[in-house]
Parts: C-alpha cells; sequence; structure tokens
C-alpha cells in the first residue's frame, strides 16, 4: 500500500450517537515532547481520521495533548469527532490525584472545553478506577453528574472508561451510553471478549487502548506479520478490529512512520486462519 491509498475509511465506520467516525482512530496520549507532534495530528486527519481520544490529564512539563490538537486542527474539520475523559486527574507535578468527586467533574469538563477551544465535547468518558486496576463499585453519583453537563448541551455524548459489564447496565440506566473504553488487546483479553460482544449487542462502541503495548513480542504474531507484509502491531490493530464491528481503534503515535503505519492497519483483512492461529495468545 502507498501512502497516497492509506485511509482509515478502509477500517469501516461507526457511529458514536449521533456522529459517524472511521473504526481507525488516533490516541492523543504520546505526543507530548514529540518533535512532530503537531505534524502527526494534521497527518491523522489528512489520512482520513475523524476520532481522536484525549484527556486534559494529557500534559508533561511543556504541553499538554489537547493544547496541540487546538493547536494543530483548529478550525476543527466538520466531522472530527474529539473525545475526551475525566474522572482521573494529576496535580501539576504529574501525581495521580483521588478519583473525582461529581462535584470537580465540572470543572474538568470545563477544562478540556478550553483547552480544545470549543463549546461543547462530543464525547465525554467517565473514567473509574485507579491506574490500570478496574473500577470498583458505583458510578451513579459520577455519571449522573455527567448526564447534567450533557443536559446542559456541555457534552454531546457519555461513555465510560475501565469499567464491567455492570457498570455500564448501571450507567445506561442513567443516561444513553455510546462507548466504553477499557484494556483489551490480543495479549491483555481479561474478561473482555464478552464484554465487546455485549457492547456490540447494545449498539456500544469498545474502545480499546493499549492494543499495540500490551504484551511481549510473540511468534505467532511475527508469522501473520511476515505473511501479509506487515508489522507486528498493524496485526495486532487489525486484531482488535476483527473482534466485532463496534470495536474503534485509537492507537497512540508521536512518530510519521508508525501513524501511517497503524492508518494503513484498518485495512488489513486477517483470515479464519489466521485468526485461529492467534487466538490461543
Ligand atoms: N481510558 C484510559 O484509561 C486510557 C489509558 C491509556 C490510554 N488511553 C488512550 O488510548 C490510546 C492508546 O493507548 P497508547 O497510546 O498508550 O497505546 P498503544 O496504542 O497500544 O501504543 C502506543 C505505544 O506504541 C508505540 N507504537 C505506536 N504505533 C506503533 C507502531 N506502528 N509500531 C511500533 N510501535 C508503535 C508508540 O510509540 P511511538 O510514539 O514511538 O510510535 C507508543 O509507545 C492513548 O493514546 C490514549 O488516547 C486511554
Amino acid at each position: 500500500m502507498t501512502t497516497e491509498t492509506i485511509s482509515a475509511s478502509a477500517a469501516g465506520t461507526w457511529r458514536l450517537g449521533d456522529r459517524t467516525v472511521n473504526r481507525m482512530g488516533f490516541g492523543a496520549m504520546r505526543l507530548m515532547d514529540r518533535e512532530h507532534a503537531v505534524d502527526v495530528l494534521r497527518r491523522a486527519v489528512e489520512l482520513g481520521v475523524n476520532h481522536i481520544d484525549t484527556a486534559a490529564f494529557y500534559f508533561s512539563a511543556r504541553q499538554s495533548a489537547n493544547e496541540l490538537i487546538n493547536r494543530a486542527l483548529r478550525p476543527y474539520p466538520e466531522d472530527l469527532v474529539l473525545v475526551t475523559k475525566v474522572g482521573a486527574h494529576r496535580d501539576t507535578s504529574g501525581e495521580w490525584l483521588p478519583q473525582a468527586t461529581p462535584e470537580q467533574l465540572r470543572g474538568q469538563v470545563e477544562e478540556n472545553l478550553r483547552q480544545l477551544g470549543r463549546d461543547h465535547i462530543d464525547v465525554v468518558n467517565l473514567r473509574i478506577g485507579m491506574n490500570l486496576d478496574r473500577g470498583t463499585g458505583s458510578l451513579a453519583d459520577r455519571f449522573g453528574a455527567l448526564a447534567e453537563l450533557r443536559e446542559e448541551g456541555l457534552i454531546r455524548h457519555l461513555g465510560i472508561s475501565n469499567v464491567s459489564p455492570e457498570h455500564l447496565a448501571e450507567a445506561t440506566a442513567i443516561a444513553p451510553v455510546v462507548c466504553v473504553q477499557n484494556q483489551y488487546g490480543l495479549h491483555a483479553r481479561r474478561e473482555d471478549d464478552e464484554f465487546v460482544r455485549s457492547c456490540a449487542e447494545q449498539d456500544v462502541a469498545f474502545v480499546p487502548f493499549f492494543a499495540v503495548t500490551s504484551g511481549q513480542p510473540d511468534d505467532r504474531v511475527a508469522e501473520v506479520a511476515a505473511k501479509h507484509g506487515v508489522t507486528a502491531a498493524q496485526v495486532l490493530l487489525a486484531w482488535t478490529l476483527h473482534r466485532g464491528p463496534n470495536v474503534l481503534a485509537i492507537p497512540g503515535t508521536g512518530d510519521l512512520g508508525h501513524l501511517e503505519e497503524n492508518v494503513a492497519a484498518g485495512a488489513l483483512r486477517l483470515s479464519e486462519e489466521d485468526l485461529a492461529r492467534l487466538d490461543p495468545i
């Protein structure tokens, strides 16, 4: 595939509420302090990426992901869907703080609006749990606070992150949920194979993070990659997209070459034989 023919649209599309996105998107967590961060964002959009995941807590001493997005992409293309997450937050030195209270969430949403230069956010995920420990306990109060901001028009659609199927049921009873964002990949499936399917049945997108980085180099992945003349990262991304029509990839990179590789993975079709070879990992 030449760089001229690479397009995020080859991965197909999915509807997040009333917005349609290409299933190959982009995660903004790896942009800070990278020489080509602004170019990477502009190139992503040029390649058809119209789903970008970000957070106000993606920042370094010098840069913030939201401000890089603002600088690179404003005025925003009509079809661009920006997705942020609140609930988690860090102090100015970068240390993680305890999970946000319902009262703190408005300030976090407003911070995202300010940094991104928008009057509403397309999708806001409530991120629960600390680090990679799945959230436990009720999210009703916090999700209810975000549902109020949705009613006010600051948020268009809601999602949840680092959660269990029980959290999805709890949130859905309060307000519509368009996506679940969890750690998931060939090497880190946890208990989420079934969750991916049940999200699809409920018309909810499943958005895996760490799809590339989770796990160790693996012979089976290398074999399938060699067969298709692609890289291991591309096989890992394509594998996630094959898990269901509702899976949206958001690989993160600060590297232009990796970006093109990742977007191109949206066109990679794995055979039943490939999938069976990879499945036991
Ligand atoms: N909801 C949550 O709690 C949560 C948590 C973590 C992340 N996220 C979101 O999910 C997105 C994806 O996660 P992620 O960025 O950490 O992980 P990822 O996409 O699995 O991998 C990113 C890492 O892999 C490298 N990489 C990317 N493409 C590559 C390629 N084609 N070949 C080789 N290496 C490659 C990147 O380095 P280079 O920059 O050098 O390419 C980076 O170190 C994040 O950007 C963020 O938006 C959400």
